[in-house]
């Protein structure tokens, strides 16, 4: 038996498809532009790729989208300018700074200073807190990503055993609060964990967000487990180039799981389509409509 491959890409598309939808319609109804701004400092050719990305596909929708450059040397008070002016923008419904910023920048203070409205990736501590509390809230993407990823194995986590390997604020941390609104069983691993093979083996979805490549091995796994795969590995080949691998071992992963995410086009495909459907959410609340019929 080889796993059910789950396919990000089919996936993130339907979830584009159906918010482009919903921004048709309140573009139509209600003469709302959701917008998204994307502020990028300094210029890490995989933060290039992605904020390329975010811009195509946030147009894509029918979203207007906003770009910042800024230089790796930009001051931490010209930085904080940029964001305050965003969040007085009212074409700006939501604002991302992308990370990692570059060394002598503070992160902490220059998330705390995006309004909690616009704070599409959810790392506000607003934002975070509610989450934590089981309130409504703008939630990480990735983390949203994996969810829906589940779901699209099993329409209904509740009373299974999950298993996050990493605690990071961008994943493992708000996944963990997600899995537990569904009503999963949670534990949550990391590097300091004991016995991890022997923690995995009791899950019945295994989350792996530790940034090593192919750490989780298929014979940890449970059979039948369903594996979502959040590692994006870049590795050296023979032939001096590079390939990218997940933080599962895949091949063996697919001779015992019952589904697994590839790497690429499983879950990096659906932080994207995530994005837009927080810069729907957020442009919604802000204006006062009910919550968009996406999720
Ligand atoms: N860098 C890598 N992933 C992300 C993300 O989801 N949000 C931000 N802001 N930066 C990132």
């Amino acid at each position: 038996m080889t796993a059910r491959i789950i396919d990000g890409k089919v996936i993130a598309a339907d979830l584009r498809a159906r918010v482009a939808d919903e921004v048709a319609r309140v573009k139509r109804e209600h003469n709302l532009v959701p917008g998204l701004a994307v502020v990028l400092v300094g210029s890490d050719p995989a933060s290039e790729v992605y904020v390329r990305s975010k811009h195509t596909q946030t147009q894509a929708a029918g979203m207007a989208s906003f770009e910042h450059k800024l230089p790796a040397d930009v001051s931490q008070a010209d930085l904080l300018a940029v964001v305050a002016k965003l969040n007085r923008d009212p074409a700006v419904h939501g604002i991302l700074v992308q990370l990692p910023l570059p060394k002598g920048l503070n992160t902490e203070a220059v998330i705390n200073a995006i309004d909690p409205a616009k704070d599409v990736d959810g790392l506000h501590p607003n934002n975070a807190g509610r989450l934590a509390g089981g309130f409504e809230a703008l939630s990480p993407c990735t983390p949203l990503g994996c969810i829906i990823l589940t779901k699209s194995v099993h329409p209904s986590l509740e009373g299974m055993n999950a298993i996050v390997i990493g605690r990071s604020n961008l994943v493992g941390r708000p996944l963990v609060q997600l899995l537990l609104n569904e009503n999963a069983t949670v534990t949550i691993a990391h590097s300091r964990s004991r016995d991890l093979p022997g923690l995995v083996k009791q899950a019945d979805l295994v989350y792996a967000a530790v940034g090593r490549p192919e750490m989780v091995r298929g014979d940890w796994l449970k059979p039948g487990a369903t594996v979502i795969d959040v590692g994006i590995n870049r590795i050296p080949k023979d032939d001096g180039k590079t390939r990218l691998v997940g933080d599962v071992a895949y091949q063996e992963a697919l001779g015992i799981a019952g589904a697994v995410t590839p790497v690429p086009g499983g879950v990096g495909q659906m932080t994207v389509a995530c994005l837009l459907v927080n810069t729907l959410r957020a442009a919604c609340a802000i204006a006062g409509l009910p919550k968009p019929a996406v999720s």
